[in-house]
């Protein structure tokens, strides 16, 4: 099996339909009307649905070990398909809405990452994702708490949510105090908008990664921009697709953004939802074991994890 690493993937996204119905029965709460299709999926039509689809599975989540469970239960079958390495976008908007204090969160994430690298050898870390669509000031608060409560298995700061909700420039002093305090920032751009979002969001925010970023193949000059500057795209092609952002594989411009020289990884985003996971993102891509393996080392090289740890991984990876 090739190894990967994966650094791209929303904690509530990963939650499968059985995960779900399990979490709703355990916290004695009714699955919400209209979650599931006739064929068990989590039912949505297009990017503003399916935000609201996933608005609907957190709502089965209650205390702070439904957390811990969600992540363990990742990262053991993202081991089981060949990871070594997973950070998360992990949310506190969810628990600080369920009344779960912040260091009972992290501690319950951190049980569920301890449990998963004891059993399965796999390190996980937390990025903490603030949502664009609820504004600049709820990012900032949620940055002045994550510096002011610091924990080793948090590593970075991102942003997720509705692309097309305010500018990057709104959300400069949140990213300016994660950057300022050593976390590593990554940004949704390019996904729903074009180019002028990804041109946006790198000359405005202390970033290294940016999520999606794949319309940044609309604009040659971006691409060279991006290649120049070494900026990691997370790629999420079955998401992508699933949206309806590109018809197929085929049409997806991965394979243009790599001979760009454009630094890449793959990721699987919300797999549950769009039908993916990593192990088929690695499958399907339809690159050659040596692209992939060097996909996985970019990944590795671009995540927010600890120097330590980032050569350990490394060295796992060397064929
Ligand atoms: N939140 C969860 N998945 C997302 C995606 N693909 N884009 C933006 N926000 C998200
Ligand atoms: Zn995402």
């Amino acid at each position: 099996m090739i190894p990967k690493a994966e650094l791209h993937c929303h904690l509530e996204g990963s939650i499968p339909p059985p995960l779900a119905r399990e979490l709703a029965a355990r916290n004695a709460l009714a699955l919400p009307d209209g979650l599931f299709g006739p064929d068990g999926t989590y039912v949505w039509r297009d990017f503003l649905s399916f935000l609201a689809a996933y608005d609907r599975v957190c709502s089965v989540l209650k205390t702070a070990r439904d957390f811990g469970d969600v992540i363990y239960s990742y990262l053991a079958r993202s081991a089981a398909q060949g990871a070594a390495y997973v950070e998360i976008f992990c949310s506190p908007e969810r628990p600080k809405a369920l009344g779960i204090p912040y260091a009972d969160w992290l501690a319950a994430l951190a049980e569920g990452i301890d449990r998963a690298g004891r059993e399965f050898g796999i390190v996980g870390r937390i990025i903490v994702i603030c949502i664009r669509h609820l504004g600049p000031e709820r990012a900032l608060r949620m940055v002045e708490r994550m510096v002011a409560e610091p924990h080793p298995y948090v590593v970075g700061f991102g942003m997720g949510g509705d692309e097309s909700k305010y500018s990057p420039a709104d959300f400069l002093p949140a990213y300016r105090l994660a950057h300022e305090n050593g976390y590593g920032c990554t940004v949704h751009a390019g996904e729903v908008l074009g180019p002028e979002s990804v041109w946006a969001a790198i000359r405005t925010l202390p970033i290294t990664r940016i999520g999606h970023g794949v319309r940044s193949a609309e604009d040659p000059a971006l691409l060279d921009e991006l290649a120049r500057r070494g900026t990691v795209l997370e790629v999420c092609p079955g998401s992508n697709i699933a949206l309806g952002i590109y018809p197929d594989r085929a049409a997806h411009p991965l394979h243009r953004l790599i001979a760009a020289g454009v630094r890449v990884t793959l990721n699987s985003d919300d797999p549950p939802f769009f039908h993916t996971t990593l192990g088929a993102e690695y499958d399907q891509s339809g690159l050659p074991e040596a692209v992939l393996r060097q996909i996985t080392r970019t990944a590795i090289e671009a995540s927010f994890v600890d120097a330590t740890s980032k050569q350990r991984l490394l060295k796992g990876v060397q064929p």
